[in-house]
């Protein structure tokens, strides 16, 4: 349960759900803007408390409450296991898009630095991207920059990534590309992942499909292929 302002102004933003993610699949979660899938994100990813509940994560071979951890332990779980696509890209307007990669391997891991460049590199490269790795946001287009957030998640290989509408700036093509690196990352490098979209073109693409609505959620069937 997460619950926004106080006295008569509170307001549920979820009410009592539960959802499992499972190493290897793609999950999409839909449903009408304002009905929650933002927080749920947020409280399934370590960023925002929720009113009541657990968030059971398996951190190294121990299953974890990550609400009950302290705030640097959540912290470093984050870092080191979770990947987060914003609705909205959120690169920093300054770094190109190497530097982008290169500083959450840095500093997330400690990595030194030839090791976060050519990690970094071969990312870009996977991702079309191995012409404007010295660019930077404001010169790159949409689809580019949001391929470079997705590079930034997937950078570290996080056993849990989070991506909150991430083909909703792009064309189809593009959106393709997407949610195949998103599934590559469930399928390929067993990663538990939680895709938010409206877009109903991405449900022949995923594992398996909820819906969120006035924060209640359901799980769906996927249509027949
Ligand atoms: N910081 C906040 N303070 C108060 N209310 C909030 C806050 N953030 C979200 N809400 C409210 O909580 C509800 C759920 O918001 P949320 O952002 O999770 O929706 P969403 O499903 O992601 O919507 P969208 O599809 O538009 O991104 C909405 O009614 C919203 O107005
Ligand atoms: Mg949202």
């Amino acid at each position: 349960m997460r619950t926004y302002g106080d006295g008569t102004a509170r307001r549920a933003a979820l009410r009592e759900v539960s959802i499992d993610l499972y190493p290897g699949q793609l999950v999409l979660l839909m449903g009408p803007s304002g009905s929650g899938k933002s927080t749920l994100l947020a409280v399934l990813s370590g960023l925002l408390e929720p009113d009541s509940g657990q968030v059971l994560a398996d951190d190294d071979g121990a299953m974890r409450d990550i609400w009950q951890l302290t705030a640097k332990e959540r912290e470093q779980h984050r870092r080191k296991h979770t990947g987060f696509i914003f609705q909205g890209y959120n690169l920093f307007p300054a770094l190109t898009a190497r530097q982008q990669l290169e500083i959450v391997l840095k500093w997330g891991e400690g990595a030194d630095g030839g090791d976060a460049r050519r990690r970094a590199d071969e990312m870009l490269e996977r991702l079309g991207l191995g012409n404007n790795k010295n660019k930077k946001p404001a010169q790159l287009s949409g689809g580019e920059k949001q391929r470079v957030a997705i590079g930034r998640a997937l950078v570290k290989n996080p056993s849990f990534m989070f991506a909150d509408e991430p083909t909703s700036a792009l064309d189809w093509e593009n959106g393709q590309k997407v949610i195949e690196l998103l599934r590559d990352a469930a399928h390929q490098r067993g990663a538990s992942v939680l895709c938010v979209s409206h877009d109903a073109r991405l449900l022949p693409f995923v594992d398996v499909y909820y819906h969120l609505d006035d924060g209640h959620l359901e799980r769906r069937e996927l249509p027949a292929e």
